[in-house]
């Protein structure tokens, strides 16, 4: 490989917080939806990452942790609420972080895309998820003293994170969820102060960002994953999210996360790109360019990245500073290792499709295909690139359906 694409890579980065890390390599959030009763971390969930802690990504983001045990996005997601899996959470931070990777959780709520399984969902507004109705209902707008308890619940899940040895922390406010509906017009119709003007939609985001930094410390990372656009009419906009940006930036965010999309346009995974996009690798390329020029707070990019010398251009140009991956993370645990090294240039990256126009078109079998393959490395096996993509459809229309 190219030299310089090794060193761009390598390069270690210091955070505002005063935090460095080992390189420019992030394993951004894939849902592990592995665990135990009640959401406790399991011992697969930890042996995978102890595998992936071997692989030398700078930061691994864990999959979505919820932080209600009331609200959650899929059945077996962890959920941390308070110190009861402390002990879990402190074995999955040291066996993971046993080769200088740092792990940060990942913490959401998921809002309106809650299965029709949690009791009762809740949403700024009661704009119901117009697709896939026969597994979303109507959501119930969410009470002031719900929103704070949610902000304070956002902040005592980050607090257990770092007791446990976490080294960071990101909230979710990208794909449609609880943070990313408050953002948009489209889901969020309050009239009063959390609603309305852009102002009043990020405030959900910033007091979220507050609540935790007031009881993590200065010291310690706290990074937002934000979409640079839901790409759909009416909803959060590129020029809205700009300025989301340059608020979260003021406010001292340590690392912020571009991606796009929500359950209703699923951007973040890269269906149906035009020509253009598929040429230039990164689905939000341009979108970045934008957003340095808003900000010098530290920026990621997820979706898409394939090759070492699109990443270490986009980071020689300080375009972004960290490139994010996570498919090519559940084929080859090792893969950024690899890269740093020069012993890969290219992600080989396989199509995930039965073939059969009507499943592959039904947009889950990526995720559902990858996700097979984290729980073969929770078994401590190695995954299987040739892991064929109708038998894990089989698998899950077995379970599911
Ligand atoms: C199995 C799976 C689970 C995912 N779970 C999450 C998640 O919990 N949180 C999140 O922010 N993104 C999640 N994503 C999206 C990824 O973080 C990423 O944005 C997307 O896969 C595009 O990056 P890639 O092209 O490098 O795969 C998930 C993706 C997959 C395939």
């Amino acid at each position: 490989m190219n030299p310089t694409s090794t060193s761009q890579l390598n390069k270690p980065f210091t955070l505002p917080c005063g935090v460095t890390i080992p390189n420019r390599i992030v394993k951004s959030a894939m849902s592990e939806n592995n665990a135990d009763a009640d959401g406790r971390p399991s011992n697969r969930i930890i042996k995978l990452y102890e595998t992936w802690g071997k692989g030398g990504a700078g930061i691994l983001i864990s999959g979505n942790v919820m932080m209600d045990s009331k609200a959650l996005g899929e059945e077996h997601n962890v959920v941390i609420e308070d110190e009861k899996y402390l002990p879990e959470l402190t074995r999955w931070a040291t066996e993971c972080q046993k080769n200088g990777s740092h792990l940060w959780m990942q913490i959401n709520h998921p809002g309106r895309q809650a299965p029709k399984f949690n009791e009762e969902v809740v949403s700024p507004s009661n704009v119901q998820l117009p697709v896939m109705k026969g597994l979303f209902k109507e959501p119930r707008p969410l009470e002031e003293s719900e929103i704070l308890d949610i902000i304070e619940g956002f902040g005592r899940t980050a607090l257990v994170a770092k007791k446990a040895g976490w080294k960071g922390v990101q909230i979710h406010g990208a794909h449609g969820y609880l943070v990313s509906q408050f953002l948009s017009t489209r889901t969020n119709l309050r009239t009063d102060k959390w609603g309305g003007s852009l102002e009043n939609r990020a405030r959900f985001a910033i007091e979220i960002y507050r609540n935790i930094r007031e009881k993590v410390g200065p010291e310690f990372p706290i990074g937002i994953k934000i979409n640079s656009a839901d790409f759909q009419r009416g909803a959060f906009s590129e020029e809205e999210s700009l300025e989301v940006i340059k608020m979260l930036a003021n406010e001292g965010m340590d690392l912020i996360e571009v991606s796009g999309g929500t359950y209703e346009k699923a951007a973040m995974m890269g269906r149906k790109m035009k020509e253009s996009t598929r040429k230039r690798e990164a689905y939000f390329a341009d979108f970045i360019v934008k957003a340095r020029k808003q900000t010098e707070s530290p920026l990621l990019l997820t979706g898409g990245f394939r090759s070492a010398k699109v990443m270490a251009t986009a980071i020689k140009n300080n375009e972004l500073d960290f490139v994010g991956i996570a498919r090519p993370f559940a084929v080859n645990p090792f893969l950024a290792k690899e890269l740093l090294q020069g012993k890969i240039t290219k992600i080989q990256a396989g199509k995930v499709d039965t073939g059969i126009g009507f499943i592959d078109n039904m947009g889950f079998m990526d995720t559902a295909w990858h996700a097979e393959n984290m729980k073969t490395m929770g078994k401590g096996k190695m995954p299987n690139p040739k892991l064929s993509p109708m038998k894990v459809f089989l698998k899950f229309a077995w379970e599911h359906m």
